[in-house]
């Protein structure tokens, strides 16, 4: 890409073009997956079969118990398939060797979990500067990621806090700006906001939905259909398969919805 002088970037990201977005980014076929524990079997995924395309939003939704996070793991190069074959970015990962997949998660993959997983004793910029540690970038580069990630979040202001100095949705989106840090294609969440109030759930989910609108492929777990409706997709486990794969008609903007919530004390 050339740049202009005239022609300065936006201090965001711009949108990926639309012919980006119809790139498959995630193919499974056939996955399943075999937990053994001593003498006993759990078969957790049992034939599951998928495309998602760069720019969707897919909420995964099911029964605890079903499969959920299994597939998460599998999608997020944290775990491998007994059997089924997983394309990445059209990269057969299946194969692949522990770190040649941990290469490929640190690279293309963003995560975020229920529970926040920042290091208390460290600054958000320090929380979010993380993931870069394993690559080679120099460290004014490194640090300058992550305060364009905590921007991207809304966290410009709060760098130099520690995560006890933040509320719940505030370390939330420490987290979503950790994931963000290495510019990830595909941001996986597993139940991030099940540990939020509603109105904080919605307050990260419109962040997400602002990613989304730059470009991001997001594919998010909720148990709760009110979070499920700002995604774009919405797929249904039970017992380790897929039940339900429909597109969300009308689906909710957060930034809307937040306008008719009463404002809460930080
Ligand atoms: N590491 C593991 N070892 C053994 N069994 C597991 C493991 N992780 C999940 N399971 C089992 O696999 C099934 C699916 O679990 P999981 O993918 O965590 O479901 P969900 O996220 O939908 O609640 C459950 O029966 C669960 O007990
Ligand atoms: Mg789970």
């Amino acid at each position: 890409m050339s740049a202009s002088p005239t022609n300065s970037l936006p201090a965001s990201r711009p949108p990926a073009p639309e012919v980006m977005r119809d790139e498959i980014v995630i193919q499974v076929d056939d996955l399943h997956k075999i937990y053994h524990m001593g003498e006993t079997q759990v078969h957790a995924l049992r034939g599951v079969s998928i495309e998602i395309r760069r720019g969707e939003f897919v909420a995964i939704m099911g029964a605890s118990g079903s499969g959920k996070s299994t597939f998460m793991n599998i999608l997020g190069c944290l775990d491998k398939p007994t059997s089924g074959r997983h394309l990445l970015e059209g990269i057969d990962v299946s194969g692949l060797e522990k770190n040649q997949l941990a290469r490929i998660r640190n690279r293309k993959i963003g995560f975020v979990f229920q529970g926040f997983n920042l290091l208390a004793r460290t600054t958000a910029l320090e929380n979010t500067e993380l993931p870069t540690l394993y690559s080679r970038i120099d460290k004014a580069e490194r640090r300058g990621r992550a305060v364009e990630a905590l921007k991207m979040v809304g966290l410009a202001d709060r760098t130099d806090h520690f995560p006890s100095q933040l509320s719940g949705g505030q370390q939330q989106r420490v987290a979503i700006a950790r994931a963000l840090v290495n510019r990830p294609s595909i941001l996986l969440a597993d139940e991030p906001t099940g540990n939020l109030d509603s109105r904080t759930s919605v307050e990260v989910l419109e962040i997400l939905q602002s990613l989304n609108d730059q470009g991001l492929t997001i594919i998010l777990v909720t148990h709760e259909n009110d979070i499920a409706q700002f995604a774009k997709r919405s797929i249904v486990f039970r017992d380790g398969k897929i039940r339900r794969d429909e597109p969300i008609p009308n689906r909710a903007s957060a930034a809307e919805v937040l306008k008719t919530m009463p404002a809460m004390e930080d």
